[in-house]
């Protein structure tokens, strides 16, 4: 099968035939419908850092975002079989940790990545354990299908903050704040601040439905969102940028009594007062590490298959697998949203 694989360190990856995986007990075989370019992958692909210093083993084939076909269970597998669609989960939980079994999977003390930890999508077939093969209604689209990972992060952000009724700010338009903003709307936020420094991915928020755009680099966005609040401050932040900055920005915007969720991974540590940002405020702060397993999935299949969440202005781009250098090159200069790879 073709496949795109890195093969060694330094910058990019290569397309080359290479054998079709062979399952082992409680994995599926899964044929690749369509598959999606995250920033993770980037850092795969240019090796920087932290992929130097996130134990993953070369030659791998790259990507962890996809939607597929089962074509083959292997021994011990109930609950899937060949024909189903499915989009992958890419937490791998032991099933045997503190967390495991107290009903929190997707952050397991020995949490594997799929197409980080293990051969990615990619390609024609990947293998996947089970438990991370979801079925998803037929009615989402396979590119659609292919960014429910990094959708389900978004959604759950909007879940704990409680966004409905609320006026919630959203820090980072790259592609996980896009669909935040787009979660925000379906679950009826009353107000949604898109805050970003690119007015390209400010023009998609508006798509997606923010009710104002906020340019960071014109704008001290914290004394923005009080202004717009009336004075109040936001109910609730959605941090999706990973920039210290930002996020200290959002604290000033934020209410007394306000919710916090932080996605984005700031790449050094973050200094903050937490007396008058946190304490005195109460501020409840949570971090989100992928979706609920499998919750989150249950709520964003069904808001797509009502048609009460549309991401599509979060696509903006469709390509075949052969042409992943071109993808990799509009995710490195921010000009994307979401980039599908078609097998
Ligand atoms: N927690 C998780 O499970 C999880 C999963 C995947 C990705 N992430 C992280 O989530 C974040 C978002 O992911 P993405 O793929 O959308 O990334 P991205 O890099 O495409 O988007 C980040 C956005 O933040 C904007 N930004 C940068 N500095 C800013 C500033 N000072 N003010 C306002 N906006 C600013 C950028 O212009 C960009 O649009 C990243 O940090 C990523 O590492 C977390
Ligand atoms: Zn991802
Ligand atoms: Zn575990």
């Amino acid at each position: 099968m073709r496949a795109v694989v890195k093969e060694n360190e330094g910058i990019g990856a290569v397309l080359k035939d290479v054998e079709k995986p062979v399952l082992n007990e409680g994995e599926v075989l899964v044929k690749v419908k369509a598959a999606a370019i995250c920033g993770t992958d980037q850092h795969i692909y240019v090796w920087n850092t932290w992929a130097q210093n996130n134990n993953i083993k070369l030659p791998t084939i790259l990507g962890h975002e996809c939607s597929a076909e089962v074509v083959e269970v292997g021994p011990g597998v109930k609950g899937l079989k060949p024909g189903d669609y499915v989009a992958c989960e890419t937490h791998i939980p032991c099933g045997e940790c503190y967390q495991c079994k107290n009903g929190e999977q997707h952050i397991c003390g020995n949490l594997k990545l799929f197409g980080i930890h293990t051969n990615g999508c990619y390609a024609e077939y990947a293998k996947i354990p089970a438990i991370c093969a979801v079925k998803i209604p037929e009615s989402i689209n396979p590119n659609v299908g292919a960014v429910l990972e990094p959708l389900g992060t978004a959604v759950r952000a909007n879940v704990e903050v409680q966004s409905s009724g609320k006026n919630v700010a959203v820090i980072g338009c790259g592609p996980i704040g896009l669909m935040a903003v787009g979660a925000a709307k379906a679950f009826g936020a009353a107000s949604i601040y898109a805050i970003d420094i690119n007015d390209y991915r400010l023009g998609i928020a508006k798509e997606m439905g923010a009710t104002e755009i906020i340019n960071s680099s014109l704008d001290k966005a914290g004394e923005k969102l009080v202004e717009l609040t009336n004075g109040v401050g936001v109910d609730a932040f959605i941090d999706a940028s990973g920039n210290t900055a930002a996020i200290l920005e959002g604290f000033r915007g934020l209410r007394k009594g306000g919710k916090v969720a932080l996605i984005g991974l700031p790449s050094r540590p973050l200094e903050i007062d937490l007396g008058s940002q946190v304490v005195f405020k109460e501020a409840t702060i949570i971090g989100i590490h992928g979706r609920r397993m499998f919750e989150t999935w249950t709520t964003m299949s069904n808001l797509l298959d009502k048609g009460l969440l549309n991401i599509d202005p979060v696509i903006t781009h469709v390509l075949k697998l052969e042409e992943f250098e071109k993808g990799f090159e509009i995710a490195q200069n921010g000009m994307g949203g979401k980039i599908i790879l078609v097998p």
